[in-house]
């Protein structure tokens, strides 16, 4: 029997993780400058969650959940997103009576979804994500919008496309699902047996139909835009207003409506421009969901966030051929000759790792040019050659990769000695 990686996912090996802990790194950072805090939920949860907090009309909780009872036989899925989690978090944890608020926080983390797996989707992908709940200004929006681009921005891309519309609040919505059902409801036989259902549960989700995209009426379908009310359309206007006083440039499409059903008022998406990334153009999405945090059992909490894939992110990053500037190799490798020294090596080795050198040796009875060989892949700084001799007088072998110039150390001083030459 040969053991296969299951569809849609991937071993991530030590070539690319580096990239990986690159980026990780960059979230923390990026995260702790706009204050928001890490949070880490489980990557399974009641099913119920997300069919109430994704919605129960959308590809994600109709198609795509991986769902399975436990041996207690609760229906558990592991999670598609991370919203839905981390909004479940807010409400058990009682977040709304944190002093601070609105309470913002940021995630990285698998998430789960069986999609027809091609390039940048696949079953089990990497969200960073961020919530901020709590706050119902538009400044938020802009912060959080502005959070995804920098981070984007700072990791070197270009040719990004900032899309962003306006969903409505609950008032405005309603008057455009109805306008929407008088449009699609006389033809509604012409549209696949999903549109259909969407009619009557959320006429909204027909516009984001994959099968239907070029059926006539959709190009001519109500604007949400033309049904905002005064409310919304300042919260609009204000947050178009932040991003243009920011210096960050956007387009507003009013088609944009995202695969999700608890967005009202802001929705952005964040594309990538150019040849060579395939179907797949979006790399970020999110939006508001000032009804979510009630849905799912807690106060009345005006909501807001985004998430990404790292796996869209280092595809595009591969396209513009942009390498990260990561640091590799060791600080020195041990290369021995002889028994004693060979003996010696446990405890040098642990001794200078103590010190919080990166260093590494032989484990597999390498001649000595063989040794030189791996600490010249290895990417070793110094090459510290010990031999019987110099073992004898306390002494060590220091010779500098770069230059070839080499000197004798005494050996209770090599960790400081090296030390001194960073
Ligand atoms: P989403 O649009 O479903 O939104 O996903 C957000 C991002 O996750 C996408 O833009 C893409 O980068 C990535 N993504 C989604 N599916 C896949 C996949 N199969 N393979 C690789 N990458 C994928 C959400 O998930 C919302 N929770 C975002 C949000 C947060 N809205 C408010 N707060």
């Amino acid at each position: 029997m040969n053991y296969r990686i299951p569809r849609g996912t991937q071993d991530i090996l030590p070539e690319q993780s580096r990239k990986w802990q690159f980026i990780e790194q960059k979230i923390h950072d990026l995260c702790n400058r706009y204050n928001y805090k890490e949070i880490r939920t489980p990557v399974f949860e009641q099913t119920e969650l997300f069919a109430r907090g994704v919605g129960d009309t959308t590809d994600i909780v109709q198609k795509e959940m991986y769902t399975f009872d436990d041996r207690g036989g609760r229906s558990l899925t592991l999670r598609p997103e991370g919203t839905a989690s981390t909004v479940r978090s807010f409400v058990e944890n009682k977040m709304h009576g944190w002093a601070d608020q609105p309470v913002k926080l940021y995630y990285v983390g698998p998430m789960f979804r069986y999609e027809r797996p091609q390039s940048g989707r696949m079953r089990q992908f990497v969200q960073f994500g961020v919530e901020a709940m709590g706050s119902a200004d538009p400044a938020v929006d802009a912060e959080v919008i502005g959070l995804s681009m920098d981070f984007y921005r700072e990791l070197g891309l270009s040719n990004l496309k900032l899309v962003v519309n306006s969903l409505g609040d609950k008032e405005s919505r309603n008057n455009h699902r109805n306008a929407l059902i008088e449009h699609f409801e006389p033809r509604i036989s012409e549209f696949c047996a999903d549109c259909q259902q969407r009619l009557e549960k959320n006429p909204l989700r027909i516009l984001d139909c994959k099968q239907d995209n070029d059926h006539e009426l959709m190009a001519t379908a109500p604007s949400i835009l033309d049904y905002l009310n005064e409310d919304s359309t300042d919260y609009f206007k204000l947050v178009q207003q932040y991003l243009a006083d920011m210096d960050i440039r956007f387009e507003v499409d009013p088609t944009l409506v995202r695969g999700l059903d608890y967005y009202n008022n802001t929705a952005f998406e964040i594309m990538i421009d150019g040849e060579g990334f395939g179907a797949i153009t979006t790399l970020c999405g999110g939006g508001r969901y000032n009804g979510l945090v009630e849905d799912i059992g807690g106060p009345t909490t005006p909501g807001i966030g985004f998430a990404l894939s790292i796996e869209r992110l280092l595809m595009a990053l591969e396209v513009q051929e942009i390498s990260l500037p990561i640091e590799e190799g060791l600080d020195a490798y041990l290369v021995t000759m002889g028994e004693q020294a060979k003996a010696v090596s446990p405890k040098l080795l642990h001794g200078l790792r103590s010190k919080g050198l990166a260093v590494d040796g032989d484990y597999i009875g390498k001649k000595m040019k063989a040794q030189m060989k791996a600490a010249d892949r290895q990417k070793a700084e110094f090459v510290l050659l010990l031999g019987d001799d110099e073992l004898a007088e306390d002494n060590i072998m220091v010779k500098e990769m770069a230059t070839g110039e080499q000197k004798q150390v005494p050996l209770k001083e090599i960790a400081e000695w090296i030390i001194s030459q960073r």
